[in-house]
């Protein structure tokens, strides 16, 4: 078998599709992976070939297995690299697995107990500001919010409370705004003329670079005072390298830090936006979180150490990731010519793991469009076929942030989900928004209240 046996859309349906594609990308590939299979060759809005798959065993080998022949596409350096540096997310090669082999301790589970308070904190903040927003009994953007409780958890994580109330939103504004703006640069290649002659591109650069400054300040703070912290910039500022004994120079710690505060928060924001979506669809999926909570820890805030007894909160929200994983694509390009199964891979292809249709396809998942957070008991997680769910992506390149993110998501909705009684606002339809992170397009609208006993 080669390239030209396994289904391909022709060329003329992709260039027809195109505009399609760009408004949602996802319905596109989806009826694709319906009409061609699992694997399908393809051309990216009508011009770059690619394969396209859903197939665990295919993603498996590409990400995994044989990693060694993929790199991530010029999107990530090119792009994401020119506004945010060249961290964990951006760089490849051998550059990158010394910075992974470096960080990597950083982010193992024990060493994140220590951030639990500071979580814990920030969500006492956001409580108490939300209840105010809930007294003015107006409806609630809810995945506005996420975004606020995710940004101020890495801005804490990272610099605990170095940083001030106005630098925050400074960053936060400015880091939101060259997002969207990278976004509108992937998928308005053809745009890219007028993005530079417009000034667009300059003033993205700008705030860019505002942002670097207000980072650089807090980093040469923190080194020049010598008070250490239990966070993840004296993680980074303490991390040596195996082989010189020496530390991070300033650029590079300026780069993972912006790297980590950019992968670190929508991605989450986006999964406990959906979480709140389901379970104001199934009422019975509350009454089972707060029975457990109840059971497991009682109404104080919970620990580090209670997180692994809150077994149905985590089904919840892996069952979410399942059903809308922020990170609902991802690609890389073949370095030399290869084979999955009979199946040519030439060298130069893209290659995209298609995250979305490998969690909706019927092969894995009876049902696939059901919410059964079930699926996830330990039980149900052993037959399932490994990369058929890859939340977190999978291989060398596995989020380095995964455990942080569980912790940060089950801590904020086992102190919210039982204080507030919610519902979707009457009318209120959700559209999914692929960007670099799936969303809901102009978010989800909902009504809370405090609810009995708080
Ligand atoms: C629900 C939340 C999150 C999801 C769904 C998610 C998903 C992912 C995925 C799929 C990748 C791999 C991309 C690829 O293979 O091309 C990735 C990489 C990465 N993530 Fe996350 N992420 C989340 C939260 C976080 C957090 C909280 C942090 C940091 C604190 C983080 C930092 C990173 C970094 C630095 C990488 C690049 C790792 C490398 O290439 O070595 N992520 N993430």
């Amino acid at each position: 078998m080669n390239i030209q046996t396994i289904p391909a859309v022709p060329r003329f349906k992709t260039i027809l599709n195109s505009a399609r594609f760009v408004r949602n990308p996802i319905s596109v590939l989806s009826e694709n992976t319906e009409n061609y299979g699992a694997t399908y060759h393809t051309y990216i809005g009508g011009v770059f070939p690619a394969i396209l798959s859903t197939d665990a065993g295919f993603i498996q080998h590409v990400l995994q297995k044989n990693h060694r022949n993929y790199k991530k596409s010029p999107i990530h350096f090119e792009k994401l690299g020119h506004f945010l540096g060249n961290g964990l997310l951006t760089s490849d090669g051998e550059y990158w697995l010394r910075q992974r082999r470096l960080i990597q301790p950083g982010f193992h589970r024990d060493r994140l107990a220590g951030l639990t308070d500071i979580m814990n904190g920030v969500l006492d903040d956001f409580i108490a500001s939300f209840d105010r927003r809930i007294a003015q009994r107006q409806p609630i953007d809810i995945s506005e919010n996420m975004l606020e409780v995710a940004f101020r958890i890495i801005a804490r994580s990272l610099f605990s409370t170095d940083v001030g109330e106005e630098e925050l939103e400074k960053l936060s504004g400015n880091i939101t705004r060259i997002q969207e703006f990278l976004a509108r640069q992937i998928r308005q290649p053809f745009k890219e003329g007028w993005f530079r002659l417009s000034g667009q591109v300059r003033r993205h650069e700008k705030l860019a670079a505002e942002s670097d400054e207000i980072i650089l300040k807090y980093i040469r703070e923190r080194k020049e005072s010598g008070n250490k912290q239990d966070d993840l910039l004296q993680m980074l500022l303490d991390a040596r390298y195996e082989d010189t004994g020496e530390g991070m120079n300033e650029k590079q710690l300026l780069d993972e830090t912006l790297i980590l505060f950019v992968a670190g928060h929508e991605t989450s924001a986006n999964a406990l936006t959906w979480t709140w979506y389901l379970l104001s669809q199934h009422p019975e999926a509350v009454v089972k979180i707060r029975r457990e909570i109840v059971e497991k820890i009682g109404d104080r805030p919970p620990e580090f150490a209670d997180l692994p007894k809150l077994e149905y909160l985590t089904q919840v929200i892996e069952e979410s990731m399942r059903l809308y994983p922020p990170a609902w694509i991802t690609d890389r390009v073949a370095v030399d010519d290869d084979q999955y199964n009979g199946i040519d891979i030439p060298k130069g292809i893209a290659v995209v793991t298609y995250i979305y249709g490998a969690h909706h396809s019927p092969d894995y998942w009876p049902e696939p469009e059901k919410f059964i957070p079930e699926r996830f008991s330990k039980e149900n997680k052993k037959k399932q076929a490994p990369f058929s769910y890859l939340p977190f992506g999978g291989g060398p390149r596995l989020c380095i942030g995964n455990n942080f993110a569980m912790m940060e998501m089950q801590l904020a909705l086992a102190r919210l989900v039982p204080r507030y009684d919610f519902r979707l606002v009457e009318g209120q339809s959700v559209e999914l928004q692929p960007l670099i992170t799936l969303r809901p397009k102009d978010g989800i609208r909902m009504r809370f209240q405090i609810g009995a006993g708080h």
